[in-house]
């Protein structure tokens, strides 16, 4: 490993905001959120009271940003809501690392990393702790045979349903926002939502078209811009945006059927963007 990387993850190690692979966190985080606020030093996780997470939910979100990378969205989302806590996380500690100092740069108590893998997500919160979720430009795992590791594939949903707080009247809770360049990924989103029935909130294929922005359906969360983002490695020249509620049941009979239904679709646009490309997808 280089030395860069060396010295990012011994930061890390010292950061109260970044916790590595941490033991007990289902429903601390509000409490947490308050230690890191005091500046307590350092915060003993096993001392956090436990609090009620769906009571939590509504007083302070707590809002996820899967595969985050550097964290721009965790970051910029903690500027812009500073009564919302934000939680980044991601496996590369050096990509947490800049997300986490900046938050500690401009004292953003309301920001913070976990350094895990995705698959292991429903350890680290309770029922109905967190509100929404954001997956911005994830891997697309373009070859067909990877489809289960699409961060959307209904594999991941029935996991981030296990923590996610229920629909309420308020549209505001219960939401996973995809931000991808991917038109693969953006087609095999909208699939699973349409066969699975979920409710369909947004769709658009050019996020940054005037007749988009100029439309009662932007959200201003949306202008924030990750690393991945400013790529463009699907040279598709458009991000894609959709925003959806987990709100039904995801039978595990329909993935079979899921997977029909893409390889009717995927086969002709992968091997074509691959060879438009010029270059494998980026799996
Ligand atoms: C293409 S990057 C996108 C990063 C960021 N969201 C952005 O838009 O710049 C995908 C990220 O997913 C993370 N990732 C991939 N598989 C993961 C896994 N199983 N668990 C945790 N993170 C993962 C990678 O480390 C990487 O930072």
């Amino acid at each position: 490993m280089g030395q860069k990387k060396l010295i990012k993850f011994a930061a890390i190690k010292e950061y109260e905001n970044v916790l590595e692979y941490p033991q007990d966190m289902p429903g601390k985080w509000n409490a947490f959120f308050k230690e890191l606020a005091k500046g307590t030093k350092p915060i003993v996780l096993e001392e956090l009271p436990n609090s009620p997470s769906a009571q939590n939910a509504t007083t302070h979100p707590l809002v996820l940003e899967l595969a985050c990378g550097r964290g721009e969205y965790a970051v910029g989302l903690g500027r812009m809501f500073p009564n919302q806590h934000f939680v980044g996380l991601d496996l590369k500690g050096n990509r947490i690392w800049k997300g986490a100092s900046i938050a500690n740069r401009d004292g953003l108590k309301n920001v913070a990393f976990i350094r895990t893998q995705i698959d292991q997500v429903t350890q680290y919160f309770a029922k109905e702790e967190v509100s929404e979720i954001w997956i911005t430009f994830p891997d697309p795992q373009l070859r067909l045979s990877k489809a289960k590791k699409r961060l959307t594939h209904p594999k991941y949903l029935r996991l981030y349903q296990q923590f996610l707080k229920k629909d309420d009247a308020s549209n505001t809770t219960g939401l996973v926002h995809l931000k991808t360049d991917s038109p693969n990924l953006y087609l095999f989103t909208k699939t699973v939502i349409e066969l699975f029935g979920l409710t369909l909130i947004t769709a658009t294929d050019d996020l940054y078209s005037t007749a988009f922005m100029q439309s009662d359906k932007w959200d201003d969360r949306c202008s924030i811009k990750t690393y991945y983002e400013g790529l463009n490695i699907a040279s598709s020249n458009r991000i894609h945006y959709i925003q959806f509620k987990l709100d039904k049941e995801l039978p595990l009979e329909l993935d079979e059927k899921l997977k029909e239904m893409i390889a009717e679709f995927e086969v002709t646009e992968t091997h074509d963007s691959l060879a438009r490309n010029g270059k494998q997808a980026m799996e």
